[in-house]
């Protein structure tokens, strides 16, 4: 069929997914095909129900799909038939084992590399997606070259940078492309190959290339300076409750200079997401393993500031609501780790419902995308959860409202009405800082925002 380029995606998850889409879709001189060991999520890429929810990526998956985009869980043919092959299985925190609890776990990377190797009769690049310690394209490479079939690779690190909920957008039009290689003739080679796919629909000087481990580094770096800046005005909603300050005005404040810029700048109850926990506790076990103890325990701190915000929401509520939440019910409005995905991963959500649980609160949650993984999420939790898609459903009877996600339907919700189908005395806490706290108050509402003085009618 003559396709200029065969590419291959090894994890159809939510980034190799949206990437190799959005490739195929600006790319159509080139096949693209994403593979994975999990059938069902194949068989839901092909249909009409994308296992991801990110706006926009319906389109661009059905206006690619059969023409030159294919899902398959044909992983050997896809190696053997591809030049470039992108590697995006998950690397989670690894559970055992020295570095339990903070390294990442890279026995699918080891495993990937391994079927690689296997079924490769000619040159092939290799390009690491997911987010990796330094150094993983050494390993990679060493599992890649013990073989003595000849086969040349060439290993390059190009970090995602999307986020999910803006995917499309971010792939579309992103800050920047960051391709890492080896400094040698071939490495350069491969290097410039996948600057000429992005280079398709991304202006030139936004993709930029480095050493492979500056590239590795990059994305935990960068990872690392946003959640940092979310713990640092996390850390300061905190002193912001004990004064008559007001976190929103302290961070307009602080986000106009423009050497700090506006961005990450809102308090939460804390960051989630499948990354930035993962990525700089990677960070600090890289620290460690180097022997740089402060360095370690400097960005361990983010992590604990995150940990202390969650924790600090939970004991709020029970304090507020005469330090007893047993039988009471709870509606959390949200349970995605951020608006506009249905991903929970590491969603601050899955914390505070279960120590609400603790507490023996009853829980009805509520949320436009993510109630499946809500459910799994909480399964086999002990005490009572139920789910309603329908926030007014939700919340009939509740005692309270507590924001988890910053979904914009909660901020056009009629509020009179909820305060009618609501228990008295009824308290909203909003973990998002989205909705009028001063109209809510005078509906009658008792109000607790992050970071500011509370509204109560007490
Ligand atoms: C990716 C990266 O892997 C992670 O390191 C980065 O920080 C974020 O992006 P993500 O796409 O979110 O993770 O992960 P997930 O949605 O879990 O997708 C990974 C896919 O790889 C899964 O569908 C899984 O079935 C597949 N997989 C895993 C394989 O195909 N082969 C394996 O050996 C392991
Ligand atoms: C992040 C990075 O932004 C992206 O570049 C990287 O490639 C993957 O990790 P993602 O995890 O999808 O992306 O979401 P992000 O928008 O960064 O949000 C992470 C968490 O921080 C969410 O829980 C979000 O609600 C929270 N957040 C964000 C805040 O609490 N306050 C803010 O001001 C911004």
């Amino acid at each position: 069929m003559g396709f200029e380029k065969k590419i291959l995606c090894i994890g159809a998850g939510y980034v190799g997914g949206p990437t190799m889409a959005m490739i195929a879709h600006k790319c159509p001189q080139y096949r693209v095909t994403i593979v994975d060991i999990n059938p069902d999520r194949i068989a839901q890429w092909n249909s009409d129900n994308l296992p991801i929810y990110e706006p926009g990526l319906d389109k661009v998956v059905k206006e690619a799909r059969g023409k030159n985009l294919f899902f398959s869980t044909e992983i050997e043919k896809g190696i053997r038939e591809s030049e470039i092959i992108f590697v995006s299985v998950n690397t989670p925190t690894k559970t055992f084992g020295a570095g339990a609890g903070m390294a990442a776990d890279l026995q699918y990377w080891d495993k990937t590399a391994r079927q690689i190797r296997e079924h490769s009769a000619s040159h092939k690049i290799i390009v690491e997606k997911s987010t990796l310690p330094v150094k993983t394209a050494q390993a990679m490479e060493r599992i890649l070259t013990i073989n003595d079939n000849a086969v040349r690779f060439d290993v390059l690190s190009n970090p995602e940078f999307l986020a999910e909920g803006t995917a499309i957008k971010d792939l579309e039009d992103p800050d920047r492309v960051l391709i890492g290689s080896r400094e040698t003739p071939s490495g350069l080679k491969a290097r410039n190959e996948l600057v000429e796919i992005y280079a398709n629909w991304i202006p030139r000087e936004r993709i930029i290339t480095s050493n492979i481990w500056s590239s590795e580094l990059s994305k935990l770096v960068a990872n690392a300076f946003l959640a940092q800046r979310i713990s640092s005005i996390n850390s300061i909603s905190a002193l912001c409750e004990k004064t008559d300050a007001e976190i929103t005005e302290v961070a307009r404040a602080v986000g106009m200079d423009r050497r700090v810029g506006d961005k990450f700048l809102n308090a939460s109850i804390g960051f989630g997401g499948s990354c930035f926990k993962k990525d700089i506790l990677n960070l600090v076990y890289l620290c460690r393993y180097y022997d740089l103890k402060e360095v370690a325990q400097y960005w361990e701190g983010v992590v604990k500031i995150n940990e202390y915000q969650k924790e600090r929401f939970v004991l709020n509520m029970l304090n507020a609501m005469f330090n007893t939440l047993a039988g009471k019910r709870v509606c959390l409005f949200g349970f995605a780790f951020k608006a506009n995905t249905g991903d929970t991963r590491e969603s601050p959500a899955i914390f505070v419902a279960k120590r609400l649980l603790e507490e023996k609160a009853e829980l009805v949650i509520t949320d436009p995308q993510a109630l499946d993984n809500a459910m799994r999420d909480l399964e086999g939790v002990d005490g009572k959860v139920s789910f309603n898609e329908e926030p007014y459903v939700a919340v009939d009877g509740c005692d309270a409202v507590a924001v988890m996600t910053e979904w914009d339907v909660y901020t056009g919700l009629d509020f009179e009405r909820i305060y009618r189908s609501m228990a008295k005395p009824a308290f909203i806490f909003d973990g998002r800082n989205i909705l009028d706290h001063k109209g809510l108050y005078e509906i009658g509402f008792n109000v607790f925002p992050i970071g500011k003085p509370a509204l109560t009618h007490f």
